[in-house]
């Protein structure tokens, strides 16, 4: 124990991204101030104050990009132009200098996987085959009037797609509308690094980096063997170190990358001491509920252990090496309180407790817009409601499959993407405050009681969520819940996730209830002041309420 605990001082590093917290922004589902029914840039610039309150310190904004909007926005026709439904590029340089003036730095979502096949890239490489830029995509022969070979794309089908005008297939790892560049090729990379330090001139602070496991492909013609495009191939890391070299890390960025594949034992490579990234998004905590390939029609059994493991694992080695982005929801992933919580519980109790779990992990934490609300899933009646691509794809599957339509729909509706795109809750009044037009996506119906302005009854969750932030910024424990060492405590219990943080000054633990019953608290350690709570009045009788959480201090640790 104590050889361990010397190690403490080892991880401090004093970056300004590891004392931030981090607030995401999905511009489509915002605010929207011309009453297209679409969110803005000019919407977010009238909502920093809301942000502000919060006590963020960084927004990531999702694509804002020009765009077709095949995958809203993660199909980008030109990297240096705005979409006209969010504004223009002077509403951009407005909402970089407005959030500077409220202290809030802007991370750009950064897709460079992929075009859309709008850009003028992959419209120059498509039409001739000597054209200099033909190389910038990945072009291929089918196998005679067959697709090169059996890769399937993340969204389902072929990820190839045949081209007449030079009668070869191009590979997509995402929609057929958003075509993989070719990072094989040097001019290529050239173009995409001066396109980053573009932006990072405009005063962008980092950037959230788009599905950049895929940009390595191992290509095979020789099977014919139906597989998914594999993330993380061999040969990756000389890419993504040329990546950092060349464009990150000739500043001080916040650069989190999503990142599906990557292993625990690749973490260091990735986000140690050199990684090629400040940190990045593991996916093991949030889709436990998947299928084994993936799907969502066929979700899984999983118990608390699975999730205490998937955080524990990666927190274990941050201790040594690296940084966590914590997270439980984002424009990808559904609702946290519909995954998490069985629906008899779901409530500010049970918000409090998931926000409390996974905010004071060592890492830097992430909310997207409306979990400081208690936003929840929404209710689709028909595959007509869904919007997402990925939602349509999945639910045609599941009929595939040998669903029936309620059956699929009912799959698809618990993982639907769109169930974390409906627009913010602001208010009470019509569409929940975000539009005067139609939304692009209907509102939930519940945003009687969930929204923005719930924010001023007494023990709002979004009040507990500032607390949050000025435990971790402003208070006696800002350094050990920053820079304190993970141990998990109480590993084998069915019910209870906790843990301590530690920095030889200060300990602190954190101990939650997942469950919607009374649970017995038989803790290791001495404890003293109750620091923060989710009820009135906390560890009665050594037990636990339904969902309780508490964050103490230890004495004597
Ligand atoms: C990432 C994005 C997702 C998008 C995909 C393709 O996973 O988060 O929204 O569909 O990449 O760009
Ligand atoms: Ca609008």
């Amino acid at each position: 124990m104590i050889i361990e605990k010397e190690k403490t001082a080892l991880s401090v590093r004093n970056k300004w991204w590891e004392q931030s917290v981090v607030y995401q922004v999905y511009p489509r589902s915002f605010y929207d101030t011309n009453h297209d029914g679409i969110g803005d840039l000019q919407g977010i610039i009238r909502k920093l104050d809301y942000l502000q309150e919060l006590g963020i310190d960084v927004i990531w904004l999702s694509p804002v990009y020009a765009s077709p909007m095949d995958d809203n926005g993660y199909d980008i026709s030109d990297y240096q132009g705005i979409a006209d439904e969010f504004g223009t590029m002077e509403d951009m340089e407005e909402l970089i200098a407005e959030a500077k003036r409220c202290n809030i730095k802007i991370i750009m979502d950064l897709v460079v996987n992929h075009t859309s096949d709008e850009h003028q890239w992959f419209t120059a490489s498509k039409t001739d085959k000597l054209h200099p830029q033909r190389d910038w995509y990945i072009w291929q022969n089918g196998k005679e009037d067959k697709p090169p070979n059996g890769w399937q794309s993340v969204f389902g089908g072929s990820c190839w797609e045949y081209e007449p005008i030079t009668n070869q297939y191009y590979m997509h790892t995402f929609s057929k509308k958003q075509p993989d560049l070719n990072w094989e090729n040097p001019r290529l990379r050239q173009a995409i690094y001066d396109m980053i330090d573009w932006w990072i001139q405009k005063g962008v602070a980092g950037f959230r980096v788009d599905a950049i496991t895929f940009i390595k492909k191992s290509f095979s013609t020789a099977g014919d063997e139906v597989d998914i495009v594999k993330a993380n191939q061999h040969g990756i890391d000389t890419v993504l170190e040329e990546l950092s070299k060349q464009s990150f890390q000739k500043h001080d960025l916040l650069t989190v990358a999503e990142a599906p594949g990557v292993t625990l034992d690749q973490l260091p490579s990735y986000i140690g001491e050199n990684g090629y990234f400040s940190m990045l998004f593991e996916f093991d905590h949030v889709d436990l509920d998947l299928g084994q390939d993936g799907s969502w029609y066929k979700p899984r059994n999983w118990s608390l252990f699975d999730f205490k493991k998937a955080i524990s694992d990666s927190q274990h080695l941050f201790n040594y090496q690296g940084w966590g982005a914590l997270y439980l929801e984002n424009h990808d992933q559904p609702r946290s309180l519909n995954k998490f919580i069985e629906p008899a519980g779901i409530g500010i109790t049970s918000a409090k407790m998931l926000a409390t779990t996974y905010f004071l992990l060592k890492g830097t934490p992430f909310i997207y817009q409306g979990q400081e609300l208690g936003m929840t899933n929404t209710i689709f009646t028909s595959v007509n409601d869904f919007n997402d691509l990925a939602s349509i794809e999945q639910y045609d599957a599941a009929m595939k499959a040998g669903l029936t339509e309620q059956q699929a729909l009912k799959a698809i509706a618990h993982r639907s993407r769109d169930n974390a795109r409906t627009p913010m809750q602001w208010d009470q009044s019509e569409n929940g405050g975000f539009s005067k037009g139609t939304p692009w996506l209907p509102t939930n119906s519940n945003f009687l009681s969930i929204n923005a302005e719930s924010r001023y009854a007494p023990d709002s969750l979004f009040t507990y969520y500032q607390q949050l932030i000025q435990l971790r910024k402003n208070s006696e424990y800002a350094e050990v819940l920053t820079y304190g060492r993970y141990e998990e405590v109480l590993a084998s219990h069915p019910d209870i996730i906790a843990y301590i943080r530690w920095d030889g000054k200060k300990a602190v633990a954190v101990v939650a209830n997942f469950k919607n019953k009374i649970v017995e608290l038989d803790f290791p350690y001495i404890w003293g002041k109750v620091i923060l709570a989710n009820y009135a009045q906390p560890l009665m009788n050594d037990e636990l309420q339904p969902y309780e959480c508490i964050l103490l201090e230890l004495i004597n640790y």
